[in-house]
């Protein structure tokens, strides 16, 4: 029992600071070019700034925009980049995001 205890804590202890760096680097790659490294930009003066966004406003839209329910305009370009995504990875952005 205490074995298992301490592989839980152990590996809670390593795999939370490792999804942070993926949904980091995932943002970088994924995101940056366009809603700027800290989320402040304000794409063409149709985005909110999304590091402004509440955590479930920016979830609901990533989501949204997966599932062709969301988004205005130019949402082609958003349901592109994150077609290819998984949930686990949209719900990591968005807490990435939240944490910006
Ligand atoms: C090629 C540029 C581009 C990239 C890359 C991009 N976005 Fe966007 N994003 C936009 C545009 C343009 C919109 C507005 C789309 C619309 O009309 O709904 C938007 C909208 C959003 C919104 C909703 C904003 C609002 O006001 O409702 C969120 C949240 C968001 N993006 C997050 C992300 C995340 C997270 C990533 C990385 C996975 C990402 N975006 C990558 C251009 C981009």
């Amino acid at each position: 029992m205490k074995y298992v205890l301490v592989c839980l804590t152990a590996c809670l202890f390593f795999a939370a600071p490792a999804m942070a760096d993926d949904s980091a680097e995932l943002y970088a790659k994924s995101c940056k070019g366009c809603h700027g490294a800290d989320g402040s930009k304000v794409i063409m003066g149709m985005t909110r700034p999304i590091n402004a966004m509440p955590m479930e406003e920016v979830k609901a839209a990533l989501d949204g925009y997966k599932a062709g329910t969301y988004g205005g305009q130019k949402k082609v370009i958003m349901e592109r980049t994150v077609k290819p995504l998984s949930q686990e990875q949209l719900d990591a952005l968005a807490a990435y995001v939240d944490s910006l």
